[in-house]
């Protein structure tokens, strides 16, 4: 997969498996949104990746949101959209409230 300069997101890359991501993709050239809630697990995971790091709640439309416009306006419009948060109880709905977001910022892109 060519991942250079490929702007992605990556929900609950903070920590386990989202940054493990985080770490693949930005070692072939991602260029990195870490969101978590925890502000400094996306923090940390941020620095190491040289990513950018946004705090936000997977269920938090509005948090969400606004974390996809900080990514946006660091790196584009998203291509890629891994959803890792822990909390599999809500992974569906979380899941599904972070796609639909991501999905309207690309619709929206004339760069498409
Ligand atoms: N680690 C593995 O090898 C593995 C393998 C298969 C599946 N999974 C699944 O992947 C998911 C993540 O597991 P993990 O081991 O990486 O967990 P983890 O606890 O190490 O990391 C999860 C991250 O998600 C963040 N997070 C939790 N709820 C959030 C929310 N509502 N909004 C934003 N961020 C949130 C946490 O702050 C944390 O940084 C789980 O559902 C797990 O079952 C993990």
């Amino acid at each position: 997969m060519q991942l250079k300069d490929v702007a992605v997101l990556i929900t609950g890359g903070g920590s386990g498996l989202g940054a493990a991501t985080a770490r693949a993709m930005a070692a072939k050239g991602a260029r990195i949104g870490v969101i978590d809630q925890s502000k400094e697990n996306a923090e940390k995971v941020a620095a190491e990746v040289k990513g950018v790091a946004l705090h936000a709640d997977v269920t938090d439309e509005d948090g969400i949101k606004a974390a996809i416009a900080k990514a946006e306006a660091a790196h584009g419009v998203a291509r890629v959209l891994m959803n890792c948060p822990a909390s599999a109880a809500r992974s569906v709905s979380s899941a599904r409230t972070v796609f639909i977001r991501w999905r309207s910022s690309l619709a929206s892109s004339t760069s498409i």
